[in-house]
């Protein structure tokens, strides 16, 4: 069916939120305490429009479509509307933009600059509530910079069913906070840094690091498990350092994982900055070890398809048996995104038939000379008298002969969920220090 929104035709589902059709289209609708995944509260008011035939000024948060339904949501009449509503939500606001990690990506700050610009009316001193508070492990929380929209409230009452964090007090007293002793511990906590619209949570990890719009952003897939949730990498490179990684955010992927990601899978990124130091070897060094008799590969479960065809090849070319072997714990996972294979791709290693049984694996590994260990975290950190390990590491690793590939990071490439679900995902702009592991192997063909 067909509305039409500021005087244009949009197509949409009958019987959708009028909110979601809005952002689905790219119209701005200003909105605090509507999430697409967390849905309505209807506490906020910013999402108010013009619906023809309607006295009153309408949220689009609870107004559903229907045919022939004409809205405005860019007339003078709703814009003075959400101006006031805004100046409300900002009353009290301590406005100290230069000292918050939210400025340059905070929704109170782009609807000043859309709907506000005007001065404040207040007369008498703001109220004053407490600007750190230490939630629990990730999560800090500063009461005067909340909107009270409960996008934190509902995503520890209705998602992960924690309950740590409710809104106390009335009036200009409410405040979000935890009742003493229950800290925000829960293992997906940081989401609601995530979901704040504004500068009132902040991760612990991330908070004072950098200013967003210094940031550059990759679309990239979490690596911490088999659940291949969609991440948005933020990156920069600062002056006398290579490129640093400051962190990750969920990119919303219904299929997948929604807006969400666990707290392990998002701190993850810290070991994509460690730097390797790789052994001095060469090429002909490694060339000359290839020629022993006896050699086996294991490869990690966490490469991309693509980086797994090329070691396939590689092996088949020095006939080199080729194995790979899942991260299995079974503390990991749980009953929402978290999986006991902590691989990324280990769906896509049987896809291409590598061999996954690990009695063969220990007889091979039993007999070899030579062992090539694409970067296998099983293999790392050991020593075997009787062998030559030949690392392809993308994290720190000790040993004779070590070559430093590009981590995931600085790669395009294609792997395949716990759910069979296939995905790319793409490099930051910076060139890793490292080479990339198939540029390597095309080397040594
Ligand atoms: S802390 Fe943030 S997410 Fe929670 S109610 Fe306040 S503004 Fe909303
Ligand atoms: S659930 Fe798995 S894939 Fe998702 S963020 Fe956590 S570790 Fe990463
Ligand atoms: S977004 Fe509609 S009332 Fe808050």
């Amino acid at each position: 069916m067909k509305i039409i929104v500021d005087n244009n035709p949009i197509e949409c589902q009958e019987g959708a939120l009028l909110i979601d059709v809005l952002l689905d289209n790219n119209i701005k609708i200003p909105h605090f305490c509507y999430h697409q995944d967390l849905g309505a509260d209807g506490n906020c008011r910013m999402c108010m429009v013009e619906i023809k035939g309607q006295k009153r000024p309408q949220v689009a948060c609870d107004t559903f479509v229907c045919e022939g339904l004409e809205v405005s949501t860019n007339s003078a009449s709703i814009n003075e509307v959400k101006r006031s509503i805004l100046e409300l939500e900002l009353l009290n606001h301590p406005v100290d933009c230069p000292i918050c990690d939210q400025a340059g990506e905070c929704k109170l700050q782009d609807y000043y600059m859309d709907f506000g610009l005007y001065e404040s009316h207040l007369s008498t001193p703001k109220t004053k509530k407490s600007k750190h508070i230490d939630l629990g492990s990730n999560v800090m929380l500063d009461q005067e910079r909340c909107v009270l929209c409960a996008r934190c409230t509902r995503f520890t009452t209705d998602i992960t069913k924690t309950g740590e964090l409710g809104i106390i007090g009335r009036g200009d007293q409410a405040r979000v906070a935890i009742a003493p002793g229950h800290p925000l511990n829960n293992p997906y906590a940081m989401n609601v840094v995530e979901l704040c619209p504004v500068g009132a949570l902040t991760s612990k990890d991330f908070r004072f690091q950098q200013r967003v719009w210094f940031l550059d952003s990759a679309k990239s897939i979490c690596h911490g498990c088999s659940r291949g949730c969609n991440i948005i990498i933020d990156y920069n490179e600062t002056k006398y350092t290579s490129e640093k990684i400051h962190r990750f955010r969920a990119r919303r992927n219904n299929a997948i994982n929604h807006s969400f990601l666990c707290d392990y899978g998002r701190l993850s990124y810290k070991e994509l900055n460690e730097k390797i130091i790789a052994a001095p070897c060469n090429m002909e060094t490694l060339k000359e070890l290839l020629q022993a008799e006896k050699k086996v590969a294991l490869a990690s479960p966490s490469l991309s398809l693509e980086q797994l065809q090329s070691i396939q090849e590689f092996c088949k070319n020095y006939k080199i048996e080729l194995f790979s072997l899942p991260y299995i714990d079974e503390s990991f996972g749980d009953d929402w995104l978290k999986t006991n294979d902590k691989s990324a791709n280990f769906a896509g290693v049987k896809e291409l038939g590598i061999s996954t049984c690990q009695d063969d694996f220990n007889s091979s590994f039993e007999n070899a000379e030579i062992v090539l260990n694409f970067d296998h975290a099983l293999l790392k950190q050991q020593v075997f008298k009787d062998k030559t390990l030949v690392h392809f590491t993308a994290t720190p690793c000790e040993g004779e002969f070590v070559f430093a590939i590009a981590n995931f990071a600085h790669e395009n490439g294609t792997l395949i969920n716990c759910e069979g679900v296939r995905q790319e995902f793409f490099g930051t702009k910076y060139k890793s220090d490292a080479p990339r592991l198939r540029e390597l192997l095309e080397e040594l063909r």
